[in-house]
């Protein structure tokens, strides 16, 4: 299977997200990346279920929702009817991980699991054949526009080989810092996923990055 590409709505102009959303259907993007921080796990907010549901009237692609917030088992069912098709949940905010990714299964999403850059691999061997998507986050998460942080590179190799060791069929999605000059290279070491915010709506032209991001 070739690569997806997943822009990420935090970079979108949000006095007027329908207009990028529509952008993004007519793109080739595969799916919308759709941010969500609560200024507790992460020093920033972006927005919550009103945002999303909104962005959701409008999406024609599945909305890979990332939560960057504490205790999420508290709103999967609201995340699930504001519209998310995959719920992302951090491995750094989660007790009991299992419990959590067993709630968003149930919820008819696709559960992910995202690691901070400091969060090693190993942490997910006994997760791995649960899940449909792990995230490695390639920036600090909480802002977008930052620069990638090279050891990212590692741990993408280490996430593939324990996804064929274990004979998981869990996706491996990269965010933060993505762009032209480092995809190429992210997708031959293994990933299946590029999350890219500011290097594709901070492009000139949007559709083309996607198109070229794609056919990468
Ligand atoms: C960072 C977010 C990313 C961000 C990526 O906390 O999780 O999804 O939007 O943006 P860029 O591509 O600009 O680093
Ligand atoms: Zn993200």
């Amino acid at each position: 299977m070739s690569h997806l590409v997943a822009p990420s709505i935090l970079a979108g102009d949000f006095a007027n997200l329908r207009k990028d959303v529509e952008m993004l259907n007519r793109s080739e993007a595969d799916w919308i990346h759709v941010d969500i921080m609560d200024g507790v796990f992460v020093p920033n907010i972006s927005f919550g279920f009103p945002v999303l549901a909104a962005i959701n009237r409008y999406a024609s692609k599945p909305l890979d929702v990332h939560l960057m917030i504490i205790k999420p088992d508290r709103y999967i069912s609201r995340f699930k009817e504001a519209g998310a098709n995959h719920l992302i949940v951090h491995i750094e905010a989660c007790t009991h991980l299992h419990r959590t990714i067993q709630a968003i299964k149930h919820e008819g999403m696709q559960a992910g699991v995202a690691l901070n850059p400091h969060t090693a691999v190993n942490n997910l061997e006994a997760i791995i054949c649960d899940i449909d998507q792990v995230l490695i986050m390639s920036v600090n998460p909480g802002f977008g526009g930052q620069k990638f942080i090279e050891h990212t590179y590692r741990k993408i190799e280490q996430t593939r080989n324990l996804i064929v060791k274990s004979g998981s069929k869990a996706m491996i999605g990269v965010d933060g810092g993505v762009d032209l000059s480092n995809a190429s290279k992210l997708i031959e070491l293994g990933a299946d996923v590029l999350v890219a915010g500011s290097s594709v709506f901070g492009s000139s032209n949007p559709i083309n990055t996607i198109a070229t991001l794609k056919a990468l």
